[in-house]
């Protein structure tokens, strides 16, 4: 559980983007793609969950990336290369199903994208035509750009404000390319992680051209083991726990509103306790 690689993948005024490898062998040794963990940083905090996003099985490491948003994500930032967390679990949740499905279409958004690069990575290797969509609010915040390069047939790229690639969301390039693909190219399969609003969004747009849409869902964790309901989801009219019946879902099935607003409960409480804490320490 110890740190021994820490890097600033993008930073800001407002965002942080940090990457950390982390040395657990048995993690490393047992993870597959789409899987995630759950940390404590220190006794008295909460867990958050965090997908796992590479790892070497041969120095028994495996790679986090995360944004500073709240407390607990703030003060594993802090953390530096020699510091241990004060617990580990994992891995969890489902794999991500990994075959040769043909032409697939892959979209990250924002710190999503370090949760395609797994994924992806494995989809290729399966021998899938993968077609990449990556967006960002601008260049600066852009992650692993040339890492997911390696493992795409096709990359697009969208920022916000046009500071890279094309300027717009990446549903606008998923639009085009679904188009294009009426005439051409049959897609199988769309898979998609970034914020709540893009996945709501790509399923829309999938809708319409009848691909099978899997979204990565990031609700509010407890234990992570199914035991406390507090990452409960409705997919398809049922409850679903996204910590051992997910992560991933089919995304036209899922109930948008509904954990659009169970996410955002805690907001304000977050953001004080926050200021209060992080000027402590
Ligand atoms: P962001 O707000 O910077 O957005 C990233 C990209 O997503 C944008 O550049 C755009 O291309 C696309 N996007 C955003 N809103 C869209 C919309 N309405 N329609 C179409 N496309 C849209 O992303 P961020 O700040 O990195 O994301 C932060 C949020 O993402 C947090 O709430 C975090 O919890 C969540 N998140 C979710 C997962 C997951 O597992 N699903 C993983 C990481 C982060
Ligand atoms: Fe408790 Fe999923 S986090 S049931």
């Amino acid at each position: 559980m110890r740190i021994i690689k820490k890097e600033i993948l993008a930073q800001t005024q407002d965002v942080t983007i940090k990457r950390f490898e982390i040395l657990s062998p048995l993690i490393a040794r047992k993870v597959r793609p789409g899987q995630f963990v759950v940390l404590m940083v220190c006794e008295e905090g909460e867990r958050i969950p965090l997908t796992i996003v590479d790892k070497n099985s041969d120095i028994g490491t495996i790679t986090l990336i995360f944004q500073e948003v709240g407390l607990t994500t703030k003060l594993l930032g802090k953390m530096e290369v020699g510091d241990s967390l004060y617990a580990l679990a994992g891995p969890l949740g489902h794999a991500t199903e990994i075959k040769n499905f043909g032409n697939l279409i892959l979209v990250g958004g924002g710190v999503g994208i370090a949760e395609i690069y797994p994924v992806a990575k494995a989809l290729k290797e399966a021998g899938n035509h993968t077609t990449t969509i990556l967006g960002a609010r601008n260049n600066d915040l852009l992650i692993l750009e040339q890492e997911l390069k390696v493992f795409c047939d096709e990359l697009y790229i969208t920022t916000d404000d046009g500071s890279c690639g094309r300027k717009g969301f990446v549903t606008d390039i998923l639009q085009e390319v679904l188009s294009y693909s009426l005439s051409a190219i049959r897609y199988s399969l769309i898979y998609a992680v970034g914020p709540i609003p893009m996945m709501r969004r790509v399923c829309e747009v999938a809708s319409d051209f009848k691909v099978k849409t899997i979204v990565s869902l990031n609700p509010l964790m407890v234990d992570a083991t199914g035991m406390c309901g507090c990452c409960r989801v409705t997919v398809a009219g049922k409850t679903k726990f996204a910590c051992v019946d997910g992560p991933e879902f089919d995304g036209t099935q899922v109930n948008w509103d509904e954990l659009t607003k169970r996410n955002s409960v805690y907001l304000d409480k977050e953001k004080h306790i926050c200021n209060l804490k992080i000027s402590s320490v």
